[in-house]
């Protein structure tokens, strides 16, 4: 993909919380460019569903600034708010489908609670999402009466049913096996392409997630480390990359026959 240089969406300034005593943040700053996709690293506890929450306005910072769109989100008041969030898909860990409803009304739901669209305008979005997403035969059908992949695929094309600008994911291929999660990042680097949004992802599917992102970042010790191309991160001589590097990769990354592997499977 490379990078592009174009405006900046979401911007972290030196970002600080704490809770009780424990500072999770010490000093976060990001900045997320249009189009692009930036991958959050690092290990369990670390900070990165909190960053993500502070940039969903979720969480306030103690200290630093989170701009969205231009806008510092602890200046915005509940309808400027409400109108940043309209432009975010999110598809979380647990993917919080709705037991009860079809997988037609799961999808439907951002578009009837968020939009005044009539049913058939309706029907036409979430056919479209679900046909993106291999599920155009599954919509009668209940949450519990699928596998989880289609779950999580289910859970994308909610997430994209408003045609988001920015698309956030935490950790969207959790309890997948590795065909399941690379048919996810394919789905996901497709419709990427088709509606252009930007993408936050935080995740531990290290290295296969570099082939999709712009930007990588470790979150350790309270800070984003890197910030960086996939090649970059890599390479780095940051002792704390070098490390994530080694640890979750390994010396082989660097074998072109595992790289041709790697571009295979996505
Ligand atoms: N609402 C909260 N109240 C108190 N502590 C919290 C809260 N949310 C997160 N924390 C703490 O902040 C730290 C970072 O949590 P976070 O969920 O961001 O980790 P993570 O990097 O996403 O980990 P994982 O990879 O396991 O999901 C943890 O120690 C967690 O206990
Ligand atoms: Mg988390």
């Amino acid at each position: 993909m490379g990078m592009k240089p174009s405006e900046i969406v979401i911007e972290l300034d030196n970002v600080e919380k704490y809770f009780g005593q424990q500072k999770v943040l010490d000093g976060v700053s990001l900045q997320v460019r249009a189009g692009t996709t930036t991958v959050i690293v690092g290990a369990s506890g670390q900070g990165k569903s909190v960053i993500l929450k502070h940039m969903l306005g979720l969480m306030r910072p103690d200290a630093g600034r989170v701009v969205v769109f231009g806008q510092d989100l602890a200046q915005s008041n509940t309808n400027q708010l409400r109108d940043i969030r309209s432009h975010f898909g999110v598809l979380f860990q647990n993917v919080a489908l709705f037991d009860s409803m079809s997988v037609y009304d799961n999808v439907a739901l951002p578009l009837r609670e968020r939009t005044h669209k009539n049913e058939a305008d309706i029907r036409v979005n979430v056919e479209e999402k679900l046909a993106l997403m291999g599920l155009e035969d599954h919509g009668e059908k209940f949450p519990a009466q699928l596998s989880g992949g289609m779950q999580k695929r289910v859970g994308l094309a909610r997430a994209l049913v408003l045609n988001p600008k920015v698309v956030f994911f935490d950790e969207p291929t959790t309890g997948l096996d590795v065909s399941k999660s690379n048919e996810i990042y394919r789905l996901f680097f497709e419709t990427q392409v088709r509606l252009n949004y930007t993408a936050v992802i935080v995740s531990h599917d290290v290295p296969k997630i570099f082939k999709l992102s712009d930007s990588v970042a470790l979150m350790a010790e309270g800070k984003l480390q890197g910030c960086m191309s996939p090649e970059a991160f890599q390479l780095s001589d940051n002792p704390l990359i070098r490390s994530f590097v080694l640890e979750t990769m390994g010396p082989i990354y660097s074998s072109e026959t595992e790289e041709a592997l790697l571009y295979e499977t996505l």
